[in-house]
């Protein structure tokens, strides 16, 4: 990316350009110089601008400008320094502010003046009338270019000896808001959902899938309907079929190597329930943060802040579980406790035959009557979910931020009404010694578990397990106090259909985030290589 300072003559810009490009360490290149240098490595003459277009005339001279910005606008990492003349043509302008930066120093023209003349006037505004020349110059910058901006920064007298400390700032923050795509998590492995809850559909951009992975609607099927809606009596009775549809990225069954397009459409919407509280912030719910953040919101159903969302992560997550299982790795979740009815036994195979999703048929019945007790009440309630991988090989994730465990709760957390992640022994591990939680090791294995599988941030080989908090599904038909978006005082009961319970749901979520995480991982261990 190369970061294009411009700004009217005087206006300081070759200076601040000069000392940003020492701090950030890139070359420092202006469009006048630059001119200048083509101009004597042609001619072997080495002449400013201004003599250059008095010899050749204007039109020559634009030629030669365009020519030279043309050539910096082919670099990449640098700072650039550049004045109207290049910028009021908008070819030029256009080459230039393609794929950078761009900011515009702006300062008053009574100070632009002054300076100009102590540094004297070029010849087309030594005239009686110059100021005023001037000032339209400076004006049809401005107008060219304050749009195209991304940082607008005003000189003074006061702030221009760290003028470029405060742009550095300015350009940090920049940057950091260009890379944030908050709907897109992975590094090689990438997966992209959109789509809201009462739009035409939902779905999941997965980019970075090796090719010839046999893969087919079928299969991405079969995990949606383990989050569908309208499954049974302990879920929302919205009932979406949820059919997969494969949009790209796959030819003949197997995948090709192309971004995996998957679109889910919405199709028993009923926005109607919501007219009501268009205006009503809705107690646990994000409907606040979002209005407080964005200004606006899809009031109907949380828009994107819905568990529908996750409809998308499930489809992609479904291509990762593929994709893991033929390498030998599964991916299995289960509600450990509902309404604090908690499970003790762990029957994997008993999972998908109890509508609560239990792993414990002793416990299972008990949590669901907990479920729709709460229901009746018209309440409801939270619990655990349990997630254990296992064969995931030794030597995957990153230190130090990229840490197995940092990624993973990143991608658990980041699912709606998640309020807890802990690893292994957990928060359990902080009442134990360290004779009672240390793993001890025997003929290359562990003898216990108590760190989930993940050592220093990178796996152990062991089975990794993980435990998530949910919390009671903020939507129930009480009367609850909250405000408006005026501030005004009101009272809301949220009609709707709604899961009186999100564990049995979220347990395929669980999965799906978490094989996405892991396929990142051994993608990006297969680039770095290492001791295995
Ligand atoms: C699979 C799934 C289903 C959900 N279903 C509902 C629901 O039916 N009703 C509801 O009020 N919240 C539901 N939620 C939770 C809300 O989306 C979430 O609590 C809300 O957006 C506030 O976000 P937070 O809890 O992460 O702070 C669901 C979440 C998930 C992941």
């Amino acid at each position: 990316m190369k970061i294009v300072l411009t700004g009217p003559k005087c206006s300081g810009k070759s200076t601040i350009g000069g000392r940003l490009a020492e701090i950030l360490g890139l070359p420092f290149i202006e469009t006048d110089s630059h001119l200048e240098d083509r101009y004597c490595a042609e001619t072997g003459d080495r002449r400013s601008c201004r003599e250059i277009c008095a010899d050749e005339g204007e039109v020559s001279f634009r030629a030669r400008e365009a020519d030279a910005a043309a050539d910096i606008a082919a670099r990449d990492w640098c700072v650039v320094a550049t004045g109207g003349g290049t910028m009021l043509d908008p070819e030029t302008r256009s080459l230039l502010v393609s794929g950078s930066m761009l900011v515009l120093i702006k300062a008053p023209v009574h100070l632009l003046w002054e300076r100009m003349q102590k540094t004297g006037l070029p010849p087309f505004l030594r005239c009686a009338d110059g100021l005023s020349e001037y000032q339209e110059r400076v004006r049809r910058l401005y107008e060219a270019t304050a749009h195209l901006a991304d940082i607008v920064f005003t000189v003074t007298s006061e702030n221009e000896g760290e003028a470029h400390l405060l742009l550095a700032d300015r350009i940090a923050e920049a940057t950091l808001r260009r890379m944030r795509s908050p709907s897109s998590f992975g590094e090689v492995v990438r997966v992209t959902t959109f789509g809201e809850s009462h739009g035409p559909a939902v779905g999941a951009v997965l980019d970075g899938v090796p090719p010839m992975v046999e893969i087919s609607e079928a299969d991405i099927q079969r995990e949606l309907d383990r989050r569908r809606p309208g499954q049974s009596a302990v879920t929302t009775p919205r009932s979406e079929e949820d059919r997969a549809h494969i949009l790209s990225g796959v030819f003949e069954g197997r995948t090709t190597g192309a971004p995996i397009c998957v679109l889910v459409y919405n199709r028993d919407q009923d926005p109607s329930k919501y007219e009501a509280i268009r205006e009503v912030f809705r107690p646990g719910h994000a409907d606040f943060t979002f209005w407080k953040k964005y200004g606006i919101r899809d009031h109907r159903g949380g828009g994107r802040s819905s568990g529908r969302e996750t409809a998308g992560r499930v489809a992609a997550g479904a291509v990762a579980r593929k994709i893991l299982a033929e390498r030998g790795i599964t991916i299995t979740a289960f509600a450990q406790e509902i309404a604090g009815v908690r499970g003790e036994v762990e029957d994997l195979g008993f999972i998908e035959r109890n509508p609560v999703r239990a792993a414990d048929p002793a416990a299972a019945g008990l949590m669901e009557e907990a479920v729709l007790r709460a229901r009746a009440d018209k309440d409801s309630v939270g619990g655990v979910v349990k997630l254990i991988a296992r064969g995931v090989p030794a030597g995957l994730g990153d230190p130090v931020f990229f840490k197995m465990d940092a990624r993973l709760a990143m991608a658990i957390f980041s699912i709606g009404a998640v309020k807890g992640v802990e690893i292994g022994s957990g928060f359990d591990a902080a009442r134990m010694g360290g004779s009672e939680n240390n793993d001890h090791m025997r003929d290359g294995a562990f003898l216990s578990n108590n760190a989930g599988g993940i050592l220093g941030g990178i796996t152990t080989g062991a089975d990794i397990t993980l435990r998530v908090a949910v919390k009671p599904t903020p939507s129930i038909f009480r009367e609850q106090e909250t405000i408006d978006t005026r501030g005004a005082a009101r009272t809301v009961a949220v009609e709707g259909r709604h899961d009186p319970c999100i564990v049995p749901r979220i347990v395929p979520v669980v999965e799906a985030m978490a094989a996405l995480v892991l396929l990142d991982a051994l993608e990006i261990q297969s680039k770095i290589g290492g001791a295995g």
